[in-house]
């Protein structure tokens, strides 16, 4: 306390300059069980921006608290979320890997006074929920969309559509159907599963019956992914032609030595690939890659929470430190910057990223590595999901 009232007389002494506050920030994020491994790449992506970007924003200290949510659990997620605002006195919350999680919290951001910056969570609705949620991932609809192009002109007329039941799986099955109904294709049956489904033999099988030429899938990335595109090359799928399609959560690259060859050439569209060529993603990775530890592991949350910390960098710059949520949020909106993705702005009515989504081939390197190589980019994309999620 006495510290505290010396630093304090010192800096008016000193001319009014602002004293050192440590502003916390609260990342909620699946840090255990079996998604710990995504959770773990939030921390990669704010490690290393912290690594090249310092911990200071002005005179103000930043402090990163992690709660982890180890599956979609909407209640942990808000308790845990108010036990940030009210013991921890957090001034921003971000994190969010499910969207279930991101929901539940966003009826007590206004009254906490608390921005919600969105590191993974692709639902298009939640930054409708609240005006002061703003999102750094990716949407399904946004993903999915351009793929709905690509199996049209592979040639491919009918398709299956399978996604995990819940909110982003709708949204991608929705996505899918309305472009590939635009090009002149047709969805002959769209399967929802449990987003606990670990056996995929039946629906493999459901797949093969219904006489599609394709199938489209989305399923949250993590073991859920890799057994699901175990199963379609294991079940005969892929040797039998027919052809996988599917946003960029299905070939991260951490599941890629475990997909091994049976994945060569598989298309997904999506907003981030490791092997992106520029000098921002040669820096990021560099980064990352030592905050991880294990190169092997690092995988598309990192990308999310590397931006998301720059957001809430310019959020604490524009209040001064200060605690106004709104003001933060404003602050942010319009902005634009080069990710390690690529260019991006903040949509400034949506308050959801726009950014380039790219078209990639999972190729293997001349070391042998497995990497997700771009082939095509489809510039500028916003949310086509917003208009339906109204
Ligand atoms: C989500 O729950 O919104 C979610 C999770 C993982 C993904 C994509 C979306 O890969």
């Amino acid at each position: 306390m006495k510290r505290f009232v010396l630093a304090a007389i010192a800096a008016v002494a000193l001319g009014g300059a602002a004293y050192a506050d440590t502003i916390k920030v609260g990342v909620i994020g699946p840090f255990s069980g079996p998604f710990a491994l995504q959770g773990k790449n939030f921390k990669a992506g704010i490690d290393a921006y912290m690594a090249i970007n310092g911990k200071k924003v002005g005179n103000d200290e930043v402090e990163v608290i992690y709660r982890d949510v180890p599956q979609a659990d909407p209640a942990q997620s808000k308790a845990l979320a108010q036990e940030l605002v009210v013991k921890e006195k957090v001034q921003y919350l971000a994190g969010f890997y499910f969207t279930p999680d991101a929901m539940a919290v966003t009826p007590i951001l206004k009254q906490a006074n608390v921005p919600m910056v969105i590191f993974n969570a692709a639902t298009s609705a939640i930054v409708t929920k609240s005006p002061l949620v703003v999102r750094t991932s990716f949407t399904t609809w946004q993903t999915s969309t351009p793929i709905a192009k690509v199996a049209y002109d592979a040639g491919v007329k009918k398709v299956i559509s399978v996604v995990s039941d819940y909110g982003p799986g709708v949204d991608a099955e929705n996505a899918f159907k309305a472009g590939f109904e635009k090009q002149g294709g047709e969805v002959v049956q769209a399967i929802r599963m449990p987003l606990s489904t670990n056996d995929f033999s039946p629906i493999m099988q459901r797949i093969k019956d219904s006489g599609a030429q394709g199938v489209f899938a989305f399923l949250p990335s993590g073991p859920t992914t890799l057994g699901f595109v175990k199963a379609y090359n294991e079940n005969g799928l892929k040797s039998a032609g027919i052809k996988l399609f599917a946003p960029g959560d299905l070939t991260q690259e951490s599941d890629l030595p475990a997909l091994g060859d049976a994945a060569l050439g598989m298309q997904t569209t999506f907003h981030y690939a490791i092997s992106h060529d520029s000098p921002e993603n040669k820096a990021f990775v560099a980064a990352a890659d030592k905050a991880i530890g294990n190169p092997a592991e690092l995988t598309f949350p990192a990308v999310g929470a590397f931006d998301g910390m720059h957001v809430i960098y310019k959020m604490i710059e524009a209040t001064g430190g200060k605690q106004d949520a709104q003001k933060a949020v404003d602050a942010v909106k319009g902005l634009s910057w080069v990710s390690p993705r690529g260019p991006v702005t903040i949509d400034a009515e949506s308050r959801h990223i726009t950014q380039n989504i790219y078209l990639r081939e999972v190729a293997k390197g001349s070391d042998g590595k497995y990497y997700n190589k771009e082939i095509q980019t489809f510039e500028k994309q916003g949310d086509p999901g917003l208009a339906a999620a109204k």
